[in-house]
């Protein structure tokens, strides 16, 4: 999802394989490689030192994008954070709708609080895409601002544009399906919070709509 050519800041970026792996391919010139903490960066020193790439990885200390600044880059990575902390992130930083400015997020948990940031804040997502690793299904989702005004309909949060007809997509809305339809379950039989019961239920619903994947 990253494009060719431009500049990349991975937010969160530990040991610094994401950003060392797409400037020794060639697939860009160079990255700003951002931690909050100082023995990550640690690590990502170690891995850009090893592969002899220093010059082309500035490493920050910096809380999500704050030390990064407008114009700087075009791309922005945040891969392997929670969902929610990823949405705290981008809402903190107003300048991602600058245009010309490509988010690629892999949130781990909660992707749902990313769509509905995105969503909410016209961004429009262009793209998703699903892998397998050990096991797990992980998602990848690309989007840009937009202005976008769109309505979408209930449950999109949990599926956004991952495609229907492809199993891992499949397999891992599915897995959202159990978790919001034992929430709404749950609430219903302790007759608690009526309002999160029928936002889980309308999303069920919709959820059930992509499963079907016509
Ligand atoms: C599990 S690692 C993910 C590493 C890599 N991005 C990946 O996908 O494999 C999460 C990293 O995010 C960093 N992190 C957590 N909160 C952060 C924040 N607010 N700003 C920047 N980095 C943060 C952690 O220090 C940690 O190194």
């Amino acid at each position: 999802m990253v494009r060719s050519g431009v500049v990349v800041a991975d937010i969160g970026t530990d040991h610094a394989y994401l950003p060392s792996y797409l400037v020794m391919s060639g697939k860009i010139p160079r990255a700003i490689a951002c931690d909050l903490r100082q023995m990550p960066l640690e690590n990502a020193r170690e891995t850009v030192e090893r592969y002899n790439i220093s010059d082309k990885i500035e490493l920050r200390l910096s809380d999500g994008l704050d030390a990064v600044k407008p114009n700087e880059v075009q791309d922005i990575i945040i891969a392997g954070m929670g969902g929610t902390l990823t949405a705290q992130i981008l809402e903190r930083a107003q300048w991602l709708k600058d245009s010309g400015i490509r988010l690629i997020l892999q949130p781990m948990t909660h992707a749902e609080d990313v769509r509905a940031f995105l969503c909410e804040n016209g961004f429009e997502i262009l793209k998703e895409s699903a892998c397998e690793d050990e096991g797990r299904v992980y998602i990848s989702i690309c989007a840009e601002f937009t202005g976008c005004k769109k309505k979408y309909p209930a449950g999109y949060e949990f599926y956004g544009e991952l495609d229907r007809t492809d199993d891992l997509s499949q397999r891992f809305v599915k897995k959202q399906y159990v978790r919001i339809k034992k929430r709404a379950d749950s609430l219903r039989a302790a007759g608690i919070k009526e309002d999160e019961a029928e936002y889980c239920e309308a999303a069920c619903n919709g959820i059930e709509r992509f499963l079907e994947r016509e």
